[in-house]
Formats: structure tokens, C-alpha cells, sequence
């Protein structure tokens, strides 16, 4: 069984000022657990902060980046930039990047092998509409949306399953809904990657929040959560991790 991660967003939240307090309380109150990895992913701008305030063993990671090695690309952060922060992973194809910058599953795909060709591990997203679900149709949408996301993508990725219609809403996924895509995502990645699927990670997300994380970290096919409103503040965050002991 892999570790459990739990993986913070902060979205488009904290200066490197206010990433430096949260850091330093962090490490004066984190109490490691056995089992559990415990990742921040950040704004590009917070990542140095991050790096040289963070408690010894979280780790860290960005939140985009882009599909090009380096270059004329004004505006976007290269993976060997990440890198050179100390960055661990990054985060690939969040549904708010899908919706407002129109990511395509095929570019999702091409910045996770950036990801990996520079020694990050991508955490991809994937995850339907409440349009979709209300049809019915959430493994097919979500496993097809995989497959464009991780062609040609190595096995060194962690997949985070976030139903879009709970993300930010205070509606979370019951733990059997978690577990129902997770456990079809797992079938998909043994198609994929054979026996190295047992070792990848697979992440729910949607309002996660201390009350509902070990129920459903408790599935099997469950290894760990993308929270983005519950990683704001360090009490929730030490709740969470206390929560998956
Ligand atoms: P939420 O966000 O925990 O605020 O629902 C999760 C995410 O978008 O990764």
C-alpha cells in the first residue's frame, strides 16, 4: 500500500509574506503521522517561502505549469523551475484550469510528461459535471477523460478524482461515490501501467475538511485527498492529519 498524501491547494491564496506565517505555524504545531505524506501546493510566487519555512518532511509543489521545456511563453513557469524551488510535484489539469483557460485533456497530458521528463510528479484531475453525474455517466466521462490526460504519461503520477459539482460547494462525494471512481480508475491504470498501478496514488477531492477525510481515505482504492477551501488554515489542516492517524 502507497503512503496516504494529502495534498493542500491554496488556489490563488496567501502572498509569500502570509505563506511564511502559515509555514511557521505549521511547524510549530505539525505532528507527523505514520503513513501520511503531507504536500502543499502553492502559488508559484510562495514556493521559495515554502521552502526554506516548511516543517522538515512536508513537501511542496506548484499548481500549473506549462507544456513547453523553456522559452518565448511570457508569463508561464517551466517545470524545471518548479524543480529548482524544490518543488516535488505539481498539480495538472484542475477543473479551474479546464473551465477558465480551456485546457484540453491532450495539454494536460503533454505538461505531465514536462512534469516528469524535469523529476516532478504530476498530480493529475480528473472528474465530471453535475450535468454528467446526474445522467449517470461519471465513470464513463471521468475514465475517458484519463485516457487523454495520461497518454504517453509515466507511472511516477499521482490521479486526483474531483467531482467538479463538489468542489468549493460544501457538497462532498459520499466515501462510496469516492471509492466507486477510484476503484475504476485503479482498473484503468492496470490497463495502463500493469502491476506498477497498485503503487499510484489515487486522490479524492471536493470539501474535504477535517469532519469527512477519514471516512473517505478509509476506501481502498482511496490513497489520500486534494483540499483546496480546508488547507487555508493550519488548525484544519493539523485536524485533517490528525484525522487519518
Ligand atoms: P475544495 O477544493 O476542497 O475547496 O472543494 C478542492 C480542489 O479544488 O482541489
Amino acid at each position: 500500500m502507497p503512503n496516504t498524501l494529502l495534498a493542500l491547494n491554496w488556489k490563488m491564496n496567501k502572498t509569500p509574506t502570509e505563506a511564511r506565517a502559515w509555514a511557521e505555524e505549521l511547524k510549530e504545531k505539525y505532528v507527523p503521522v505514520d503513513g501520511v505524506e503531507l504536500a502543499v501546493m502553492a502559488p508559484a510566487l510562495d514556493l521559495s517561502s515554502l521552502a526554506a519555512n516548511l516543517p522538515a518532511g512536508v513537501e511542496f509543489g506548484g499548481q500549473d505549469v506549462s507544456e513547453h521545456e523553456s522559452g518565448a511563453y511570457t508569463g508561464e513557469i517551466s517545470a524545471a523551475m518548479l524543480k529548482d524551488t524544490g518543488a516535488t510535484y505539481v498539480v495538472i489539469g484542475h477543473s479551474e484550469r479546464r473551465d477558465y483557460h480551456q485546457e484540453t485533456d491532450a495539454q494536460v497530458a503533454a505538461k505531465a510528461k514536462q512534469a516528469q521528463a524535469n523529476g516532478l510528479v504530476p498530480i493529475v484531475c480528473v472528474g465530471e459535471k453535475l450535468d454528467v453525474r446526474e445522467k449517470g455517466e461519471q465513470v464513463a466521462f471521468t475514465l475517458r477523460q484519463l485516457e487523454g490526460s495520461l497518454a504517453g504519461v509515466g507511472a511516477e503520477v499521482v490521479v486526483a478524482y474531483e467531482p467538479v459539482w463538489a468542489i468549493g460547494t460544501g457538497k462532498t462525494a459520499t466515501a462510496d461515490d469516492a471509492e466507486e471512481l477510484a476503484a475504476a480508475i485503479r482498473e484503468a491504470l492496470k490497463q495502463q501501467y500493469g502491476a506498477k498501478a497498485g503503487s499510484i496514488r489515487i486522490l479524492y477531492g471536493g470539501s474535504v475538511k477535517p469532519e469527512n477525510i477519514a471516512e473517505i481515505c478509509s476506501k481502498p482504492n482511496v490513497n489520500g485527498a486534494l483540499v483546496g477551501g480546508a488547507s487555508l488554515k493550519v488548525p484544519d489542516v493539523l485536524g485533517m492529519n490528525a484525522a487519518l492517524k
